[in-house]
């Protein structure tokens, strides 16, 4: 990556200064407003392309959000941090890269590298870890992965973006040594490892807005890490000219309207903003330009595209990240591995086997050509000699289920299908398209003058009965349905919701119809508001079914008459989602109270949780295996079973801390008091918090059995001349099956000024049993640093310090001390 920034500089130096010379002072700042919600604007004059850009962490959307252009759907962020391994990570990355250059994406808004404040955080599936090292680590492997096929990653959200409570508004307050220590190191990682864009947050942080931030976007961002690349604004972020564009952000997004545009162009001719400002802002989208192939002249990109076994890759990844969380011996051995050979009769229960939740909801939300549901997956991989009975057991869905697209078809053809038009005023028809979807979103791309998005669909009614129909989204709609009367419906956001709500937390309207088989139209038109061309909403439908205690009787009856019963349990993306925090930590509906009553039945029962932040489970002493299974992505069902069957180790280890209930965690509140969040905890949040105050949390950071057992047996630790600690633990597998064991540096409290114990290096090895793997750790001598905010400087300390190798957190197996010099 370095000699790629050493080009980049040198372009910038001279060819790309003499592009930005040839452009007018409008022409510059049309160029640093998005052209729409999803590109910048073409400069033919200079060679420059429409540069088009695309969320996010979990996949390449593209732009739109539409069944018609899948995307591949990968575990979640929190998922790839599990494994604790670069290799992985930057695999994931690179995948990602090539899928957005097949997709003509050449800027891509991903990592999340926020922390783990708090697990009611919305987006915490969205992040990381808890931990600043972990983070940093995993962001520049993933940076460096997507930045490998040409495309650039931008560094999100800059900075103390923890929780989406008030989130376009909510001021951070945060010392500056907390700053320094744990919420800036990921993002000054991921910059040295090279990335090419940083997105500035919607919150502010010391009262000004992050996208006025001149001290930490001038001061922090671009001269103190030499960053060179572009700072986007997040979607509609930005509200000021002049001190947006002094204090450092290079381009606002989305477009064409905001805050820059002619306003721009008049505060530099006011001399509020220096044209030299605005030049170099224009040199970095140029150098971006470059780096990513959209101008004219730039080194050609590496050939690459998404490769056939992308699917296979995904699968593995998946079941690498996942945590065996317990694992009892029931009659002399651990229940899981499950060997298919030695069960003739499984219950597979809960919706989320059914229903898998491959993502959390929001914008990193991707459309998936396929997703593998856990129960097709624990089929086949069973096989055909064991009979799988599947019970659904709860209902944990807000929203009725989105109507079947294979229930209907469209009006005007009779095809597979729904009909959805894009009407005028008048109701002529502008646009006209097939969909087999019912959930929809757009922003932008509708036809000029669209005034109404009209759905129409014949549905097959199979059982006679009182069907429910609903209306999901924001804004104001008719739904017809059959020959009743139209319906006028307004769907409201909540207070403080924003644009985002119709997408991540829609309200619902719900209408009951007694219907006979056959089949009925149904008709709804989403009002447009023509300022402001974005949709989402959707068409919802539940047929007659058995009641909810039928459900769960019929759960506890086939674990009853079960071998082994595996519970998928989980939550969906109507729980975790951008745009709002959690509430509370619980499982959503009475998943809880199934878990239990399945383990009162069937003494060898699975639990695998299907989430991707931290749950209550009251249940899990109760149950002899719990496997955590994160938002595993499109594969997730294979994944699930290649894991519960050990054809894959779950070799995760967990990157924050599983706490047994909301109570004991360290800071749980995303609730800004008067518009602050006062950070107050300083470092003292996740395992470092939980230390300090003596609790003990159901599963601690890092922890995570895998399928077999190890030995510590030995570690050794040399300072370099720098001042880096050299380590190496030797460790042995003293289990019966090849595994791979993450061995985890930590720094203990010693001498004059107390330090909380820290993570501070990791690395990884794979042994066969019995066999012995050395595996080396290099602690750079600034990770062992903290922050002097006297001095604004980096300093270590001299003396003694302890560093302990292990399994967790909580599991501590070697220790060595080495001296250190002071700086
Ligand atoms: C999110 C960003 C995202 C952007 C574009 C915002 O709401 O905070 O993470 O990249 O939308 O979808």
């Amino acid at each position: 990556m370095d000699e790629d920034i050493e080009r980049g500089r040198a372009r910038a130096d001279t060819v790309l200064v003499e592009l930005v010379g040839r452009l007018t002072l409008d022409q510059k700042v049309a160029l640093l407003t998005g052209e729409d919600f999803w590109s910048l604007p073409a400069v033919p004059e200079i060679g420059l392309r429409r540069i088009l850009l695309s969320d996010g962490p979990a996949g390449v959307r593209g732009t739109t959000w539409d069944e018609r252009d899948p995307s591949l759907l990968f575990p979640n962020p929190t998922a790839l941090a599990a494994t604790w391994d670069v290799g992985p990570v930057r695999r994931a990355g690179a995948l990602m890269g090539a899928q957005a250059r097949d997709k003509g994406v050449g800027w891509h808004l991903a990592p999340n590298v926020n922390l783990h404040r708090s697990p009611l955080g919305g987006r915490h599936f969205e992040c990381y870890s808890e931990d600043p090292v972990l983070t940093a680590t995993i962001a520049a492997a993933f940076v460096d992965g997507v930045q490998s096929a040409g495309v650039a990653s931008t560094v999100k959200h800059f900075v103390a973006n923890e929780s989406e409570t008030e989130r376009m508004t909510y001021d951070a307050e945060i010392d500056e040594t907390t700053l320094r220590e744990v919420y800036l190191p990921p993002f000054e990682a991921a910059v040295r490892a090279g990335a090419w864009s940083v997105m500035a947050a919607y919150n502010s942080v010391g009262g000004v807005s992050m996208t006025d931030n001149g001290a930490l976007i001038n001061g922090v961002l671009k001269d103190g890490y030499g960053f060179d690349g572009v700072v986007v604004s997040d979607w509609f972020a930005t509200r000021s000219t002049a001190a947006s564009a002094n204090a450092g952000l290079d381009v606002v997004m989305p477009g064409p309207q905001g805050p820059w545009g002619e306003a721009l162009v008049a505060a530099v001719r006011k001399g509020e903003v220096e044209e030299s400002v605005v030049d170099d802002k224009v040199l970095r989208v140029l150098l971006l330009a470059d780096r990513t192939g959209f101008l004219d002249g730039s080194e050609p990109l590496p050939p690459v595209t998404t490769p056939d076994d992308a699917a296979a890759q995904l699968r593995e990844i998946a079941a690498r990240a996942m945590v065996v969380l317990r694992n009892e011996e029931v009659n002399g051995s651990p229940l899981l591995p499950l060997d298919p050979w030695s069960v003739q009769r499984v219950a597979v229960i809960g919706p989320n086997a059914e229903h898998l939740t491959a993502q959390g909801g929001g914008s990193a939300h991707v459309n998936p050509a396929h997703v593998v549901s856990p129960l097709t997956g624990l089929t086949k991989a069973l096989g055909s000699m064991v009979r799988v009975e599947y019970a659904q057991g709860v209902v944990t869905q807000r929203l009725l289920p989105p109507l079947s697209p294979g229930s209907a078809s469209d009006p005007d053809t009779g095809h597979a299908g729904l009909r959805v038009d894009f009407i005028d005023p008048a109701g002529d028809v502008l646009g006209s398209e097939v969909r087999q979807a019912s959930r929809f979103v757009f922003m932008g791309g509708l036809p000029a003058g669209t005034a109404g998005i009209r759905v129409r669909a014949d549905v097959a009614i199979t059982a006679a009965g009182n069907h429910q129909f609903s209306v999901s989204g924001v804004g104001a709609f008719r739904l017809v349905i059959g020959d009743n009367a139209p319906m006028k419906i307004m769907l409201s956001p909540s207070a403080g919701g924003d644009l985002a709500e119709g997408l991540v937390r829609p309200p619902e309207h719900r209408v009951d119809v007694e219907i006979e088989p056959g089949t009925v139209r149904i008709e709804v038109v989403a009002q447009i508001d023509p300022e402001l061309p974005v949709a989402m909403f959707g068409l919802n439908h539940a047929a007659p079914g058995p009641s909810e205690d039928e459900l769960f009787a019929a759960a506890v009856a086939a674990a009853r008459a079960a071998d082994v019963a595996i519970v998928v349990v989980g939550t969906t993306d109507e729980v975790e989602s951008e745009g709002f925090d959690r509430t509370d930590l619980k499982l959503p509906g009475r998943q809880d109270e199934l878990v239990a009553a399945v383990a009162a039945v069937n003494a060898r029962t699975i639990v695998v949780v299907n989430a991707g932040a931290p749950v209550e489970m009251p249940w899990r002493a109760s149950v002899p295996a719990v496997l955590w299974a994160w938002f595993p992505g499109q594969e997730g069902g294979s994944a699930i079973a290649d894991a519960v069957t050990g054809a894959v180790e779950p070799g995760g280890r967990l990157p924050t801390t599983f706490p047994t209930n909301a109570d004991e965690v360290p800071v749980l509140s995303t609730r800004p008091v008067d518009g602050k969040i006062v950070y107050g905890e300083g470092t003292m949040f996740g395992y470092r918090g939980y230390e300090k105050a003596g609790v003990v949390p159901a599963y601690p950071f890092g922890h995570g059995l895998g399928y077999t057992t190890w030995e510590y047996e030995d570690i050794t630790a040399a300072v370099t001349a720098a001042g880096d600690v050299e380590l190496a633990v030797r460790v042995r597998n003293t289990g019966s099956r090849i595994g791979r064991e993450v061995v985890q540096i930590y720094l203990a409290d010693c001498g004059d000024r107390p330090e909380p114990r820290r993570l501070v290096g990791f690395g990884s090895t794979l042994a066969a049993p019995n066999e012995i793997a050395t595996v080396p750790i290099t602690v750079p001598a600034r990770v062992l640093a903290r922050w002097d905010a006297a001095r604004g400087a980096w300093c270590s300390r001299g003396g003694v310090r302890e560093l302990i190798a292990a399994r967790s957190a909580w599991d501590a197996r070697l220790r060595t001390r080495v001296e250190m010099v002071a700086s």
